[in-house]
């Protein structure tokens, strides 16, 4: 059997989430060529509203943005967690550069194939942009090199990805990014409100099968990566929303009793039928449960940016000066 040491991280990931209890596997791994696609395809679809609401927010208000970011147009780097194929943030680094702000873009991405395709992107229609890829954990880049950028930082976390986490973690992530922040450093963040339960469940459980194909993936990446051998035909994507606690959840269940081996763990787990397997949490807010959320990581709530249905805000924070 393989030591630990010997073990890729995805597999000793995977070892995690499926030995704790209630089983779960990361969602960071849906991310691969297919589920960056995918992910792009539901980017794309009228029931993933977050998508419209902060293009919206960008292309009516990025001035508004820019001159609270940046009254006095000092130079900054422009530091995006997460910035996957970075097509929303397009829009607002057009406007930088028309307005003759003087910055440098760095995405953080951990899938190194959508960093490149954004890269191409973005200089086609920027190309005097300067730009630094950094491809990895942006968990790491925070443990790492975050307190190492010249000048001053404005990070960007868009896309509501910090509804990925809950609400404990998302407490730590970004308390850690405010340790790592200078006193004029700011986070512009992308963050879904809560809304109508049924819009919110519509954009995980789309008709068009889209959200299961994404979810789906994360078996067959595990199958090609890991040499597991999930069966997809014995597991049925199924997503929820709770208005209390304002998370939509999507499980991948069991429709059966089976076993699944994976190979780079030379491990065979059992599951029995209709056993739940957590894969990806978006936790939805209110702008009062923000404020707290910013008081217990160590900022203030500068600015609300919001779409004209209110159902999403960029959220400008700065570090709290005690
Ligand atoms: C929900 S998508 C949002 C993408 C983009 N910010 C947007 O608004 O369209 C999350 C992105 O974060 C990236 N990601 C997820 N976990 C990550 C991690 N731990 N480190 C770096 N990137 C991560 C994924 O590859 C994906 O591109």
């Amino acid at each position: 059997m393989s030591t630990i040491t010997e073990l890729s991280k995805i597999a000793k990931d995977v070892r995690d989430g499926l030995t704790s209890s209630p089983r779960t596997l990361p969602s960071k791994y849906f991310y691969d060529d297919a589920g960056d696609k995918l992910f792009q395809s539901i980017m794309a679809m009228p029931e993933y509203y977050l998508t419209d609401c902060e293009f919206e927010i960008f292309q009516t208000q990025a001035d508004n943005i820019l001159n609270t970011i940046a009254p006095n147009k000092r130079p900054f780097n422009l530091i995006e967690l997460g910035a996957g194929d970075g097509s929303k943030t397009r829009v607002l680094l057009r406007h930088f550069q028309e307005k003759g702000v003087d910055f440098t873009y760095c995405p953080v991405d951990i899938s190194a194939g959508i960093l490149e395709e954004l890269k191409e992107e973005v200089l086609k229609e920027l190309p005097d942009l300067n730009i630094e890829l950094l491809a990895g954990d942006y968990f790491e880049l925070l443990n790492q090199r975050i307190g190492k950028f010249e000048g001053r930082n404005v990070f960007l976390f868009l896309g509501s990805t910090i509804g990925n986490y809950n609400e404990e973690r998302a407490t730590r992530f970004l308390q850690k990014l405010r340790d790592g922040m200078r006193e004029d450093d700011q986070l512009l963040m992308g963050v879904d409100l809560k809304k109508d339960p049924s819009v919110i469940l519509k954009a995980y459980n789309d008709p068009h099968g889209i959200t299961k194909e994404f979810n789906m993936n994360l078996l067959r990446r595990l199958n090609v990566e890991i040499g597991a051998n999930f069966d997809e035909r014995y597991w049925m994507h199924h997503p929820t929303y709770d208005p209390q606690s304002g998370e939509a959840r999507s499980y991948l269940v069991s429709t059966k009793p089976q076993e699944v081996y994976i190979e780079a763990l030379d491990e065979t787990y059992s599951f029995e039928a209709w056993e739940e397997v957590h894969t990806e949490i978006s936790k939805k807010y209110s702008l009062n449960q923000l404020e707290k959320l910013a008081q217990a990581s160590g900022f203030d709530v500068a600015e609300n940016f919001l779409d004209c249905k209110h159902y999403f805000v960029d959220t400008l924070w700065r570090p709290h000066k005690s």
